[in-house]
Protein backbone atom coordinates (compact mmCIF):
# COMPACT_ATOMS: atom_id res chain seq x y z
CA UNK A 1 0.00 0.00 0.00
CA UNK A 2 2.91 2.01 1.29
CA UNK A 3 4.01 1.34 -2.07
CA UNK A 4 1.79 2.32 -4.34
CA UNK A 5 1.14 5.48 -2.39
CA UNK A 6 4.76 6.44 -3.45
CA UNK A 7 4.36 5.55 -6.68
CA UNK A 8 1.10 7.54 -6.84
CA UNK A 9 2.66 10.72 -5.72
CA UNK A 10 5.51 10.32 -8.07
CA UNK A 11 3.23 9.86 -10.73
CA UNK A 12 1.89 13.21 -9.81
CA UNK A 13 4.77 15.18 -9.23
CA UNK A 14 5.80 14.04 -13.31
CA UNK A 15 2.74 14.76 -14.16
CA UNK A 16 2.83 18.16 -12.83
CA UNK A 17 6.07 19.19 -13.54
CA UNK A 18 5.92 18.34 -17.41
CA UNK A 19 2.72 20.35 -17.46
CA UNK A 20 4.56 23.33 -16.04
CA UNK A 21 7.19 22.92 -18.33
CA UNK A 22 4.82 22.80 -21.23
CA UNK A 23 2.81 25.32 -19.93
CA UNK A 24 4.72 27.99 -21.73
CA UNK A 25 5.14 26.71 -25.02
CA UNK A 26 3.69 28.05 -27.91
CA UNK A 27 0.61 25.56 -28.72
CA UNK A 28 -0.09 26.16 -24.92
CA UNK A 29 -0.53 29.23 -25.51
CA UNK A 30 -2.54 29.10 -28.16
CA UNK A 31 -5.02 26.38 -26.08
CA UNK A 32 -5.72 29.06 -23.70
CA UNK A 33 -6.89 31.17 -26.79
CA UNK A 34 -9.08 28.25 -27.56
CA UNK A 35 -6.60 27.61 -30.85
CA UNK A 36 -7.22 23.82 -31.28
CA UNK A 37 -4.14 21.16 -32.40
CA UNK A 38 -6.29 21.04 -35.60
CA UNK A 39 -5.98 24.84 -36.36
CA UNK A 40 -1.80 24.43 -36.88
CA UNK A 41 -2.17 20.72 -37.98
CA UNK A 42 -4.28 20.55 -40.98
CA UNK A 43 -2.88 17.39 -41.85
CA UNK A 44 -3.13 15.80 -38.64
CA UNK A 45 -1.96 16.11 -35.32
CA UNK A 46 0.86 13.48 -36.31
CA UNK A 47 2.30 15.50 -38.74
CA UNK A 48 5.50 17.55 -37.14
CA UNK A 49 5.77 20.12 -39.79
CA UNK A 50 3.28 23.23 -39.44
CA UNK A 51 3.77 25.25 -42.68
CA UNK A 52 3.86 29.22 -42.47
CA UNK A 53 0.87 28.68 -44.19
CA UNK A 54 -1.15 27.22 -41.67
CA UNK A 55 -0.07 30.41 -39.34
CA UNK A 56 -0.53 32.95 -41.39
CA UNK A 57 -4.55 31.86 -41.93
CA UNK A 58 -4.91 33.65 -38.42
CA UNK A 59 -1.76 35.65 -38.76
CA UNK A 60 -2.63 37.11 -41.70
CA UNK A 61 0.71 37.80 -43.43
CA UNK A 62 4.50 38.41 -43.07
CA UNK A 63 4.11 42.29 -43.87
CA UNK A 64 1.48 42.28 -41.18
CA UNK A 65 3.81 40.73 -38.84
CA UNK A 66 6.48 43.53 -39.81
CA UNK A 67 4.47 46.26 -38.95
CA UNK A 68 3.62 44.76 -35.21
CA UNK A 69 7.19 44.48 -35.19
CA UNK A 70 8.86 47.41 -36.91
CA UNK A 71 10.24 48.84 -33.60
CA UNK A 72 12.00 45.82 -33.11
CA UNK A 73 15.84 46.01 -34.16
CA UNK A 74 16.45 43.40 -36.20
CA UNK A 75 12.74 43.08 -37.15
CA UNK A 76 12.67 39.69 -36.96
CA UNK A 77 9.63 39.91 -39.50
CA UNK A 78 11.51 41.65 -42.37
CA UNK A 79 15.32 40.88 -43.23
CA UNK A 80 17.19 38.77 -45.48
CA UNK A 81 16.48 35.89 -44.18
CA UNK A 82 13.32 36.07 -45.77
CA UNK A 83 9.63 34.57 -45.22
CA UNK A 84 10.91 31.07 -43.55
CA UNK A 85 8.29 28.80 -41.96
CA UNK A 86 7.15 30.47 -38.46
CA UNK A 87 8.32 27.25 -37.03
CA UNK A 88 11.94 28.26 -37.92
CA UNK A 89 12.12 30.19 -34.99
CA UNK A 90 8.57 29.63 -33.26
CA UNK A 91 8.19 26.48 -31.94
CA UNK A 92 5.44 24.72 -31.35
CA UNK A 93 6.23 22.46 -28.15
CA UNK A 94 9.57 23.49 -26.82
CA UNK A 95 11.37 26.47 -26.57
CA UNK A 96 12.08 28.96 -29.32
CA UNK A 97 14.50 29.74 -31.09
CA UNK A 98 16.56 32.43 -32.23
CA UNK A 99 17.61 30.95 -35.71
CA UNK A 100 19.18 34.17 -37.01
CA UNK A 101 21.88 33.78 -34.28
CA UNK A 102 23.49 31.01 -36.53
CA UNK A 103 25.41 33.52 -38.06
CA UNK A 104 24.48 37.06 -35.88
CA UNK A 105 23.91 37.54 -32.03
CA UNK A 106 21.38 39.57 -32.00
CA UNK A 107 19.51 40.05 -28.55
CA UNK A 108 16.04 39.57 -29.94
CA UNK A 109 13.03 38.19 -27.06
CA UNK A 110 11.73 34.94 -28.51
CA UNK A 111 8.57 34.14 -27.96
C1 LIG B 1 -6.65 29.66 -35.21
C2 LIG B 1 -5.86 30.88 -35.25
C3 LIG B 1 -4.37 30.82 -34.97
C4 LIG B 1 -3.43 30.00 -35.55
C5 LIG B 1 -3.63 28.88 -36.56
C6 LIG B 1 -2.15 30.43 -35.04
N1 LIG B 1 -2.32 31.48 -34.17
FE1 LIG B 1 -0.84 32.49 -33.17
N2 LIG B 1 -2.24 33.58 -32.18
C7 LIG B 1 -3.60 33.54 -32.42
C8 LIG B 1 -4.26 34.52 -31.57
C9 LIG B 1 -5.77 34.80 -31.52
C10 LIG B 1 -3.24 35.15 -30.80
C11 LIG B 1 -3.39 36.26 -29.76
C12 LIG B 1 -3.57 37.60 -30.44
C13 LIG B 1 -2.33 37.97 -31.22
O1 LIG B 1 -1.28 38.20 -30.59
O2 LIG B 1 -2.40 38.01 -32.45
C14 LIG B 1 -1.99 34.54 -31.22
C15 LIG B 1 -0.75 34.90 -30.72
C16 LIG B 1 0.48 34.45 -31.19
C17 LIG B 1 1.77 34.89 -30.73
C18 LIG B 1 2.06 35.95 -29.68
C19 LIG B 1 1.59 35.54 -28.32
C20 LIG B 1 2.39 34.42 -27.74
O3 LIG B 1 1.82 33.63 -26.96
O4 LIG B 1 3.59 34.28 -28.03
C21 LIG B 1 2.72 34.20 -31.45
C22 LIG B 1 4.22 34.30 -31.33
C23 LIG B 1 2.00 33.32 -32.37
N3 LIG B 1 0.64 33.50 -32.18
C24 LIG B 1 2.59 32.48 -33.27
C25 LIG B 1 1.91 31.53 -34.05
C26 LIG B 1 2.56 30.53 -34.87
C27 LIG B 1 4.06 30.39 -35.03
C28 LIG B 1 1.58 29.79 -35.45
C29 LIG B 1 1.72 28.60 -36.36
C30 LIG B 1 2.62 27.51 -35.90
C31 LIG B 1 0.30 30.33 -35.00
N4 LIG B 1 0.55 31.38 -34.16
C32 LIG B 1 -0.95 29.85 -35.39
C33 LIG B 1 -4.25 32.73 -33.31
C34 LIG B 1 -3.67 31.75 -34.10
C1 LIG C 1 13.52 34.81 -37.47
C2 LIG C 1 12.67 34.31 -36.40
C3 LIG C 1 11.18 34.48 -36.55
C4 LIG C 1 10.36 33.98 -37.55
C5 LIG C 1 10.76 33.15 -38.75
C6 LIG C 1 9.02 34.39 -37.19
N1 LIG C 1 9.03 35.12 -36.05
FE1 LIG C 1 7.43 35.86 -35.06
N2 LIG C 1 8.64 36.76 -33.69
C7 LIG C 1 10.01 36.63 -33.63
C8 LIG C 1 10.53 37.42 -32.56
C9 LIG C 1 12.00 37.56 -32.17
C10 LIG C 1 9.42 38.05 -31.95
C11 LIG C 1 9.43 38.98 -30.73
C12 LIG C 1 9.73 40.40 -31.16
C13 LIG C 1 9.61 41.32 -29.97
O1 LIG C 1 8.49 41.78 -29.70
O2 LIG C 1 10.61 41.54 -29.30
C14 LIG C 1 8.24 37.59 -32.68
C15 LIG C 1 6.94 37.97 -32.37
C16 LIG C 1 5.81 37.44 -32.98
C17 LIG C 1 4.45 37.76 -32.63
C18 LIG C 1 4.02 38.72 -31.53
C19 LIG C 1 4.05 40.10 -32.11
C20 LIG C 1 3.70 41.15 -31.07
O3 LIG C 1 2.86 41.99 -31.36
O4 LIG C 1 4.28 41.11 -29.97
C21 LIG C 1 3.62 37.05 -33.45
C22 LIG C 1 2.10 37.06 -33.48
C23 LIG C 1 4.49 36.29 -34.34
N3 LIG C 1 5.81 36.56 -34.03
C24 LIG C 1 4.03 35.43 -35.30
C25 LIG C 1 4.83 34.86 -36.29
C26 LIG C 1 4.32 34.10 -37.41
C27 LIG C 1 2.86 33.77 -37.64
C28 LIG C 1 5.39 33.75 -38.18
C29 LIG C 1 5.40 33.04 -39.51
C30 LIG C 1 4.59 33.65 -40.55
C31 LIG C 1 6.59 34.27 -37.51
N4 LIG C 1 6.20 34.95 -36.39
C32 LIG C 1 7.90 34.08 -37.94
C33 LIG C 1 10.77 35.86 -34.49
C34 LIG C 1 10.34 35.20 -35.61
C1 LIG D 1 0.00 27.22 -32.51
C2 LIG D 1 0.17 26.09 -33.36
C3 LIG D 1 0.13 24.70 -32.79
C4 LIG D 1 -0.86 24.13 -32.03
C5 LIG D 1 -2.15 24.78 -31.54
C6 LIG D 1 -0.47 22.76 -31.81
N1 LIG D 1 0.74 22.51 -32.41
FE1 LIG D 1 1.69 20.70 -32.53
N2 LIG D 1 3.23 21.55 -33.56
C7 LIG D 1 3.29 22.88 -33.92
C8 LIG D 1 4.56 23.11 -34.60
C9 LIG D 1 5.04 24.44 -35.14
C10 LIG D 1 5.22 21.86 -34.67
C11 LIG D 1 6.58 21.56 -35.31
C12 LIG D 1 7.61 21.19 -34.27
C13 LIG D 1 7.85 22.32 -33.30
O1 LIG D 1 8.12 23.42 -33.77
O2 LIG D 1 7.75 22.12 -32.08
C14 LIG D 1 4.36 20.91 -33.99
C15 LIG D 1 4.67 19.56 -33.84
C16 LIG D 1 3.82 18.63 -33.30
C17 LIG D 1 4.08 17.20 -33.24
C18 LIG D 1 5.31 16.50 -33.79
C19 LIG D 1 6.26 16.15 -32.69
C20 LIG D 1 6.93 17.35 -32.11
O3 LIG D 1 6.71 17.66 -30.91
O4 LIG D 1 7.71 17.99 -32.82
C21 LIG D 1 3.02 16.62 -32.60
C22 LIG D 1 2.82 15.14 -32.28
C23 LIG D 1 2.07 17.69 -32.26
N3 LIG D 1 2.60 18.88 -32.71
C24 LIG D 1 0.87 17.50 -31.63
C25 LIG D 1 -0.02 18.51 -31.26
C26 LIG D 1 -1.26 18.31 -30.51
C27 LIG D 1 -1.78 16.96 -30.04
C28 LIG D 1 -1.83 19.55 -30.35
C29 LIG D 1 -3.08 19.92 -29.59
C30 LIG D 1 -3.08 19.58 -28.18
C31 LIG D 1 -0.97 20.51 -31.01
N4 LIG D 1 0.12 19.85 -31.54
C32 LIG D 1 -1.23 21.85 -31.10
C33 LIG D 1 2.33 23.83 -33.71
C34 LIG D 1 1.15 23.67 -33.01
C1 LIG E 1 23.32 31.79 -42.77
C2 LIG E 1 23.80 32.94 -42.05
C3 LIG E 1 22.83 34.04 -41.76
C4 LIG E 1 21.61 33.95 -41.15
C5 LIG E 1 20.88 32.69 -40.68
C6 LIG E 1 21.13 35.30 -40.98
N1 LIG E 1 22.03 36.17 -41.49
FE1 LIG E 1 21.91 38.20 -41.44
N2 LIG E 1 23.65 38.37 -42.47
C7 LIG E 1 24.43 37.32 -42.85
C8 LIG E 1 25.57 37.82 -43.62
C9 LIG E 1 26.69 36.98 -44.23
C10 LIG E 1 25.42 39.22 -43.70
C11 LIG E 1 26.32 40.22 -44.41
C12 LIG E 1 27.60 40.46 -43.66
C13 LIG E 1 27.41 41.40 -42.56
O1 LIG E 1 27.16 42.59 -42.81
O2 LIG E 1 27.50 40.97 -41.37
C14 LIG E 1 24.21 39.54 -42.93
C15 LIG E 1 23.74 40.82 -42.72
C16 LIG E 1 22.64 41.15 -41.93
C17 LIG E 1 22.24 42.49 -41.58
C18 LIG E 1 22.91 43.78 -42.05
C19 LIG E 1 24.25 43.93 -41.41
C20 LIG E 1 24.16 44.28 -39.97
O3 LIG E 1 24.65 43.45 -39.15
O4 LIG E 1 23.59 45.31 -39.64
C21 LIG E 1 21.13 42.38 -40.79
C22 LIG E 1 20.34 43.49 -40.15
C23 LIG E 1 20.83 40.97 -40.66
N3 LIG E 1 21.77 40.24 -41.35
C24 LIG E 1 19.76 40.46 -39.97
C25 LIG E 1 19.44 39.12 -39.90
C26 LIG E 1 18.26 38.60 -39.24
C27 LIG E 1 17.23 39.44 -38.54
C28 LIG E 1 18.32 37.25 -39.37
C29 LIG E 1 17.29 36.23 -38.86
C30 LIG E 1 15.92 36.47 -39.22
C31 LIG E 1 19.51 36.91 -40.11
N4 LIG E 1 20.15 38.07 -40.41
C32 LIG E 1 19.92 35.63 -40.42
C33 LIG E 1 24.22 35.98 -42.56
C34 LIG E 1 23.08 35.45 -41.96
Amino acid sequence: MYKILIALACALVALSSSAAEIAGFIADRHAKLNVQCISCHKQGADQATVRKEQCLACHGSYMALAKRTEKVNPNPHYNHFGDRDCSTCHQGHSPSVTSCDQCHKFDLRMP
